[in-house]
């Protein structure tokens, strides 16, 4: 077999990259050799349109035994009566909910793109802002959490059929009780799209949604540490119709719908390797070496947090309860972006992402904050010390970030340090 030089070459590259650097991106995390294993595993040949024991295509046997190990192993890790495990992503697998719960037009609610929620919760360049009618709650300009109340006075107002928790950066707890409250009070659907927080309430570290919610959705791939992907989870109202109807005017339990939004409403055949995959990772999310590990996470979050704002980093909303935090730069930096803080962190092989704080003055392209996450560095074995060492050099490329010098000695104390935290990759 000849080796394809163009792109196995970047692959090095990219293998490089990731073995030499620090990762703070708060989204991504470094998967198991078994998880990598089972993704390019020949699994990616078959075709399955379908659920188990109901494809469109023969020669299903051996996935569906795949697929319903990973629906189990799911269904095990948060105590949930029905699963979906085939969305591709997490967009994908809001983007079902919302082809379930609404139609084109209706209202729902999000938290505020700007203030830390996700792009599918509302955005106006995205599918769920362009084809539904967004209204969104913020984030107390005081405290930087969610400001309940408003939340409440906006739901009342504006009676959106769905509400939705859950964000890309924000670092605390959720009160899914009384967000719940309020969507019973306007017969509204509560879901909460827990992709980030989704490892460490797995681990039993914060509240688990299901508890509360009518529909829970997460990506795959980031604090869970399993491959790129989304699923979607009911609990006790599985079954519960709800009074919604499918197009022939029949009503459908929500798990019958959620199951047609996904294929055949926005999907063809699932991804039965990366479901393969899936299945391996929540099988590692069930074992106690990986409570040990969302533990870690969170302690070095916390520890991270701290150093930050001993530097005198201003830390939105004050600390982290999770496994991120957004560092709002305008306080310590008045004239530094976000982007270019970014780019001289990327230079010194310390990856993070800009982001906009809330209330910030700058557009999304300069942003006046960093995000940085736990998640991958905890893989490799980071414990507290690390995340102290890595405040510190974060602190003197921001304090000098156009001196090439100074970038490239951090980065050359980046590279020693981290050949002490070995990694798989491939
Ligand atoms: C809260 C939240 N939901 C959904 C997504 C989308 O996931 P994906 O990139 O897999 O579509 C993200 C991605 O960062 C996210 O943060």
């Amino acid at each position: 077999m000849n080796r394809d030089n163009a792109v196995f070459d970047l692959i090095e590259k990219e293998h490089l990259r990731q073995v030499r650097g620090i990762e703070l991106i708060a989204s991504e995390n470094f998967v198991s050799e078994e998880v990598m294993r089972a993704m390019g595993s020949c699994v990616t040949n078959k075709y399955a349109e379908g659920l188990p024991g109901h494809r469109y295509y023969g020669g299903c046997e051996v996935v569906d035994q795949i697929e319903r190990l990973a629906q189990d192993r799911l269904k095990e890790l948060y105590g949930a009566e029905w699963v979906n495990v085939q969305p591709h992503s997490g967009a994908q697998a809001n983007a079902a909910v919302f082809l379930a719960c609404l139609k084109s037009g209706d209202k729902f609610m999000g938290l505020n793109l700007s203030h830390g929620g996700h792009l599918s919760h509302g955005s106006q360049v995205n599918f769920s802002g362009l084809m539904f009618n967004a209204c969104c709650y913020n984030v107390n300009q005081e405290t930087g959490m969610v400001d309940y109340e408003e939340l409440e006075k906006t739901a009342l107002a504006e009676q959106p059929k769905l509400i939705i928790a859950g964000a890309s950066a924000y670092s605390r707890e959720w009160d899914y009780e009384r967000i719940r409250k309020v969507a019973d009070q306007i017969g509204a659907i509560f879901m909460v799209d827990m992709a980030h927080p989704a490892g460490l309430i797995a681990a039993g570290l914060l509240k688990n949604p299901l508890k509360y919610a009518h529909i829970v959705t997460t990506t795959t791939h980031k604090t869970l540490r399993g491959p790129r992907g989304g699923v979607i989870l009911l609990g006790k109202d599985f079954d519960n119709p709800w009074g919604y109807t499918n197009n022939k005017g029949e009503v459908k339990k929500m798990s019958q719908l959620l199951d047609s939004a996904v294929f055949p409403g926005i999907q063809g055949g699932p991804l039965e390797h990366v479901i393969a995959a899936k299945a391996v990772a929540f099988g590692e999310a069930l074992t106690p070496a990986y409570k040990e590990y969302a533990k870690q996470v969170q302690k070095n979050a916390a520890v991270m947090a701290k150093a930050f704002m001993d530097k005198g980093y201003n830390i939105v909303s004050g600390g982290t309860d999770n496994h991120c935090m957004l560092v709002d730069l305008r306080n310590k930096f008045p004239e530094l972006t976000g982007k270019l803080a970014e780019k001289a962190l990327v230079a010194a092989d310390i990856t993070t992402n800009k982001n906009m704080v809330p209330f910030d003055t700058r557009s999304p392209f300069l942003t006046s904050g960093l995000r940085f996450g736990t998640p991958a560095i905890t893989t490799r074995g980071a414990k507290e010390d690390l995340m102290l060492e890595i405040v510190e050099m974060i602190d003197t490329v921001l304090c000098n970030p156009e001196n090439d010098a100074n970038i490239k000695a951090v980065r050359e104390k980046v590279n020693s340090i981290m050949m002490e935290y070995p990694m798989f990759a491939w």
